[in-house]
């Protein structure tokens, strides 16, 4: 049933205008609250906090849908639930849920997380925003970039340094509302691929931060970050298979009505071939995200089972997209045929939430502990 809903959203609400939202890199702003009216941008947050109760499986379910079509939509999805809802629930206090949470699940506001800075992508403890601690407030400073929802978001959760000697260990994680005094939004990014999403740099300028925003004990941020990440990977991976099923739906439907030396061209094995290789590769990366899933559900450990998931999802959807677009040969090349956009939007699979490699740093360090 959850699927079936995001299927049909994502038919009904998301595709038509998909194309020139990209084009003009906005912001789906109207789908966005339909999609927090129909409990997509808290699915998994407790109904006591305005979320939907469901568990990860239903997740990566919708997740899949809702990228099959514009995964502009779905990284606000994503964002929202895996890095901000959930990071609230598990770590937040029950005056930071009433006070934020409960907005964020019920999709009245969106969250963004903030953790990548101008030198500090993959090796996330060199963070140098800092949060100085002057007894019942920090003083905030420093720059992040490629923030998703950086321009749209009213809540975000920022990871900063506050105490250097400490490395890891003094980092916080605050919650920094919009409007707080010398908090300033960047340019937006001009993007290669899911340009409907709203990408900036943010830049804070002795912003004044409560006590009572910190998330966790003191220095708990680094961890924070770790624990959250891991199962935004989870999303990643969902959104990743999702940009590749939807590929190769087209590629199939495609191949099935384009005729070439004389008959259709799936009935020549060039085709078929590369269609067996994709539907095979994208079952794999399903039962990946599904494990992934069900571990964190089952409440085992997810770092690697999330980590093995978002790489093979990632490297998949990249390598399937651009055979996607080789089956629609010169239709493919053009922006109607909507594969080269699944084709530009795979690439950021492969890098935020860790890069390939940061995954593979995650999956090896827990095979060899
Ligand atoms: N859960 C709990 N604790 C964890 C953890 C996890 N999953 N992973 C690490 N830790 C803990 C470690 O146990 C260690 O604590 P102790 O010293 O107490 O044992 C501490 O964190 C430091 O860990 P490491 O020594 O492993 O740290 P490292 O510097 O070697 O880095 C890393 C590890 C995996 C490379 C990490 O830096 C990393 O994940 N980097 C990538 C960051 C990333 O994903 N950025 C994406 C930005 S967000 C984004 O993209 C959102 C968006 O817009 C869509």
């Amino acid at each position: 049933m959850i699927r079936d809903a995001a299927r049909d959203f994502a038919r009904n609400e998301l595709l038509p205008g998909v194309i020139e939202r990209d084009e003009k890199q906005e912001f789906p702003h109207e789908q966005i609250k339909k999609m927090g009216e129909l409990g997509f941008l808290g699915m998994m947050t407790d109904p006591n906090y305005g979320g939907g109760g469901m568990d990860t499986v239903s997740y990566v379910l919708a997740m899949e849908e809702i990228s099959k079509i514009d995964a502009s939509a779905s990284v606000v999805m994503s964002v929202n639930n895996s890095l901000v809802c959930w990071g609230l629930e598990t770590f937040g206090t029950e005056e930071q849920k009433q006070k934020y949470l409960v907005p964020l699940a019920t999709g009245e506001i969106i969250g963004a997380f903030c953790l990548s800075e101008p030198e500090a992508g993959s090796d996330a403890t060199s963070q140098k925003t800092t949060a100085i601690d002057k007894g019942d407030h920090y003083i905030v400073n420093g720059t992040k970039n490629w923030i998703t929802n950086g321009g749209t978001a009213s809540v975000y959760l920022v990871i900063c340094q506050t105490d250097i000697e400490k490395g890891h260990k003094g980092i916080n994680a605050l919650i920094i509302e919009k409007d707080m005094e010398g908090f300033v939004i960047g340019p937006k990014e001009n993007k290669l691929g899911i340009r409907g999403s709203d990408t900036h740099s943010l830049m804070f300028n002795n912003v004044k931060v409560p006590k009572e925003n910190r998330i966790g004990e003191d220095g708990f941020g680094f961890k924070f970050a770790m624990k959250t990440l891991a199962g935004g990977r989870i999303g990643i991976a969902a959104q990743a298979l999702g940009i590749a099923s939807g590929a190769y739906e087209l590629a199939l439907q495609y191949s099935k009505e384009r005729k070439a030396f004389g008959k259709e061209i799936s009935k020549h094995q060039a085709i078929a071939f590369k269609l067996a290789d994709m539907a095979t590769e994208i079952e794999v990366a399903r039962l990946l995200c599904l494990k992934a899933a069900c571990d964190k559900d089952e409440h085992k450990n997810y770092d690697q089972s999330g980590a093995m998931a978002k790489l093979y999802a990632a490297e998949m959807a990249m390598r399937n997209t651009v055979e996607a677009v080789q089956i629609h040969g010169g239709y493919g090349f053009v922006k109607e045929y909507h594969v080269e956009r699944l084709m530009r939007d795979a690439k950021i699979t492969q890098i935020y939430e860790g890069t390939s490699e940061i995954q593979k740093i995650v999956i090896s360090r827990g095979l060899l502990k």
